[in-house]
């Protein structure tokens, strides 16, 4: 009797070294291919912990201006920037992320000044963190989040970051119709090279729960009646489908790793570069894994992102992006 039933038929033979491993291997994250959230604050002297997020700063502007240099020695390929306003600048209309003296828009402006076109600026597009009721939109007479009047706000949004300095804009409020009032109001204004990367398949998921600390989000209730419900998997190419049609440039699906599914069902049927979000619950399992000695904390991050690009994801947005872009960059992975 042989020892195998097929003798040359042995896929162990291709493990035995890490010389051998690394050559076979098939997916290999890269620095370039990582996108760096960060959150800036209004009206804070020192940057602020985020507690539920280890590691995670709120940041003055001469913090996050600091944070981005060191994203892109590190080699990191993007940052995505989000606002913190003061609670006294929030109103039902987000009127701060429109002004052009907004805490966001300031940041964009500074970033840009500083870092010109050596890395890629991307920005939030969504009203939740200037509402004071904390949806992503304005709200109709009953309460509910109206879509249209909702969009109008977008498009204001848009032009004014790009005018800021954002190479990308992102609309993140899951409202029907966005990509497009987002691509028609930046190409009236001028701004025809700027991208768009839509949050496409985004669902309504409790792994947000740290970023609204992190961003000091108001919301009461839920975001059920725009999110996607979890349930749903075919939803999301429809979604897609729209998104391409509207002119996104590139499409994302959000959170990651609990949604392979979906990633790989959007990646296959996009003609677009494909992102995916790691979002702040995903990190903070990491984090609180880690903390506790349960997991090893690096192995967690280079493996959940090798999933994710895995799964087809050509980007990926994660926390963990410069710790990763040096792991990685060490040889890691
Ligand atoms: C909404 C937005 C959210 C996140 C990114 N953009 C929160 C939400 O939809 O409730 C979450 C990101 C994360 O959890 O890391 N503008």
């Amino acid at each position: 009797m042989p020892a195998v039933p097929v003798p040359h038929e042995r896929p162990r033979r291709l493990r035995t070294t890490p010389a051998l491993r690394r050559l076979v291997a098939q997916t290999r994250p890269q620095p370039a291919d990582l996108v760096l959230p960060v959150f800036v604050r209004d009206g804070i002297d020192e940057p602020r912990p985020v507690g539920s997020m280890p590691g995670v700063l709120q940041h003055t502007p001469d913090s996050l201006v600091a944070a981005a240099h060191e994203a892109v020695t590190a080699g990191v390929g993007g940052i995505m920037v989000f606002g913190v306003p003061r609670d006294e600048d929030k109103d039902a209309a987000g009127t701060a992320g429109t002004d052009p003296d907004g805490v966001l828009n300031r940041a964009l402006r500074r970033l840009r000044d500083e870092l010109g076109d050596d890395t890629v600026l991307m920005s939030d597009l969504c009203l939740d963190e200037f509402t004071d009721h904390g949806h992503c939109g304005v709200l109709d007479g009953r309460g509910r989040v109206d879509n249209d009047a909702t969009l109008a706000r977008y498009a204001e949004m848009a032009v004014v970051q790009a005018a800021a300095g954002a190479h990308v804009v992102a609309p993140s409020g899951m409202m029907d119709g966005q990509v497009r009032v987002v691509r028609e109001a930046l190409d009236a204004a001028g701004h025809q090279d700027v991208a768009v990367l839509a949050y496409t398949a985004k669902y309504a998921s409790a792994c947000y729960g740290p970023f609204r600390e992190a961003v000091g989000s108001t919301l009461r209730g839920d975001r059920t009646t725009y999110q996607q419900d979890p349930a749903n998997r075919t939803e999301a190419l429809r979604e897609l489908r729209l998104d391409l049609a509207e002119g996104a440039d590139m499409v994302m699906v959000k959170p990651a790793l609990p949604y392979l599914d979906v990633l790989s069902d959007v990646a296959e049927a996009s003609d677009v570069p494909v992102a995916a979000y790691q979002v702040s619950g995903e990190y903070s399992m990491i984090e609180a894994a880690a903390a506790q000695g349960w997991v090893d904390r690096d192995r967690m991050v280079l493996e959940s992102l090798t999933s994710v690009r895995r799964a087809g994801a050509q980007l990926v947005l994660t926390y963990y992006a410069v710790h990763a872009a040096r792991l990685l960059s060490q040889g890691a992975g």
